[in-house]
């Protein structure tokens, strides 16, 4: 269990507010002119990974109290009983460890007083000899043609771990077809099985629970629409397989126990893709890549445990975070990766996030009376640009920004790449420094504009500043490489809410709309009105009815 400690009734806190008082007018652009050597204090290196920390409204100060805040809150403790296989998701009476999937050395990590190292590698040896045997073309369909398509069912983190990955890491992709249905909406499913031939069409049914509504009425679909051309029941058991730690309702759905891929339940759903639930992931890109994806993580994981706070990455990237959200009053953070491949990498992270640290109850059992988890958005660079930059500019919020982005392109088409990485590092400048009026001023002047025509124009044209980024540079996108990035957000997040005093492995609040859901769903099957809601729900309900 981990320790309730306020957050704002900490001694370090309490210097923090004193000391924001003094750095919040601060410019960005001073502090480098005053050390030039800001670069180098504020940015860390792990393998191919660069952190730029160095255009935050911070001082090695505001570092300072800041890493005492991380001491006063245990942080170090909590380190050790996540990665020991203490119960620290105490609502749920679980362990929290996606540490022990990719835990390559090995080590022994006991839960109940059982190792589960032996129960992790087992699952991985099922998943290679199986996605070794449906790329080679061995595992034969129905009808004894091979696997051509994967379709992944699954929603929530049984789908946005999996679509993330294989997107950012297509470069590495075999020739399988992957596709991905969440939504309970029939359209996802009919437009994916669209142009599908169910003879070489395999399906993977991910749900840690198997009873998540929107994934089992996908996964009878895709059943039916199987059955259809197979004619016999017996064909399922070479096309579905299921990712679950339900083997109950695995077996009540129809598919062969001998099919499941298992998972447990100290394995978070947001925390999952390293898990069984990656086996889209396998097929993808092959099972060595994945162990790669597990290296990479592992070595973050490491990196997380043993470093000193001060030069640790998702410590400090979770300090920063802290600095914006509970002393400038940040309401989000948006991440930016100018990495095509990378483009879901912040709906990733929007549920990792907000489903773990969009709390406001206290681990002590009361409301907290300061701000937790921020709002997470964010898409790539550089179409972010053109769509939502001016308000990061010149909009009246501050919004914090993570730019990633990789030195080697997947893709050196021309000067590609250049043009992109020319825009990564024009913005994070931009975005600190701004344009000040004499800048506008000299740039209509020296274009011969007289002052009666730019004078009504300078304010619009001012860039104030100071706008706080984070740069990640990678070497290259790889499987390694991008395992140690989701490593490092996913600690990130962990080290947000012990400093906030939440726990961040629950997840209560998706429960009451789908119990709200499953009244209303029969209510809809008559025609009669219904007036059991408040007048809005009534109304709306009632004009569906009258409509469809
Ligand atoms: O959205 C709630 C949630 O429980 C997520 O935490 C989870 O990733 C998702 O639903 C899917 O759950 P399951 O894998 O059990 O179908």
């Amino acid at each position: 269990m981990l320790k309730s400690i306020p957050f704002n009734r900490t001694l370090a806190y309490q210097k923090l507010l004193a000391h924001f008082e003094t750095v919040q007018t601060a410019q960005i652009k001073d502090l480098f002119q005053e050390d030039p050597a800001r670069f180098e204090q504020f940015s860390l290196r792990f393998e191919d990974i660069l952190l730029d920390y160095s255009k935050n409204r911070i001082t090695g100060e505001t570092r300072r109290l800041l890493l005492e805040l991380a001491q006063e809150c245990e942080l170090s403790d909590a380190i050790g009983k996540l990665f020991s296989g203490d119960k620290i998701n105490a609502t749920e009476d679980r362990a929290v460890l996606h540490v022990a999937l990719r835990n390559r050395s090995n080590t022994p990590i006991d839960v109940d007083g059982e190792d589960v190292m032996p129960l992790v590698n087992g699952v991985l040896e099922k998943a290679r000899v199986f996605s070794e045997k449906v790329i080679s073309g061995d595992w034969k369909g129905y009808s004894g043609k091979a696997i051509t398509d994967v379709v992944n069912i699954g929603i929530g983190g049984s789908d946005l771990g999996p679509v993330m990955v294989t997107e950012a890491l297509k470069a590495y992709k075999n020739h399988l077809n992957l596709h991905f249905v969440s939504n309970v909406d029939g359209t996802h499913i009919a437009e994916t099985l669209k142009g599908l031939d169910p003879e070489t069409t395999l399906f993977l049914i991910a749900s840690k629970t198997f009873t998540t509504q929107e994934t089992m009425a996908n996964a009878h679909s895709a059943r039916d629409w199987f059955l259809k051309s197979a004619a016999d029941e017996s064909a399922v058991a070479k096309h579905f397989v299921a990712l679950s730690t339900n083997a109950k309702e695995v077996a009540k759905f129809g598919i062969d126990t001998n099919n499941m891929f298992e998972f447990w339940d100290w394995v978070g759903g947001r925390y999952s893709l390293w898990s069984a639930i990656g086996l889209s992931i396998i097929l993808s890109i092959g099972f060595d890549n994945f162990v790669q994806l597990l290296e990479g993580a592992h070595a973050m994981d490491n990196h997380f445990r043993e470093t000193p706070f001060e030069q640790n990455i998702p410590v400090i990237l979770a300090l920063v975070g802290i600095w914006y959200n509970n002393f400038f009053g940040a309401e989000s953070h948006v991440i930016l990766p100018y990495d095509q491949y990378l483009h879901r990498f912040a709906a990733y992270f929007q549920q990792g996030d907000m489903e773990s640290n969009g709390k406001y109850v206290s681990r002590g059992g009361e409301k907290v009376d300061y701000q937790t988890g921020p709002i997470i958005w964010g898409e790539p660079g550089t179409n972010g640009q053109h769509a939502f930059y001016q308000l990061i500019h010149q909009g009246t919020k501050l919004i914090p920004a993570d730019f990633i982005a990789p030195a080697i392109s997947h893709n050196p088409l021309g000067d590609h790449h250049k043009m992109l990485l020319s825009n990564f590092f024009a913005q994070t400048e931009a975005l600190m420094n701004g344009k000040s009026r004499e800048e506008v001023i000299a740039e209509f002047e020296a274009k011969g504009v007289s002052p009666e025509v730019y004078e009504p124009l300078v304010a619009f044209k001012v860039f104030e500043g100071n706008r706080p980024t984070n740069s990640i540079l990678v070497k290259e996108v790889t499987p390694r490489t991008l395992g140690s990035l989701i490593a490092a957000y996913e600690h990130k997040i962990f080290v947000q809410g012990v400093i906030w005093n939440i726990y961040s492995f629950d997840q209560w609040g998706v429960e009451l709309g789908k119990q709200l859901a499953s009244k209303i769903y029969p209510e809809l099957q008559g025609s009669e009105a219904v007036s059991s809601h408040d007048g809005s729900t009534n109304g709306l309900i009632n004009a569906y009815k009258a409509w469809r």
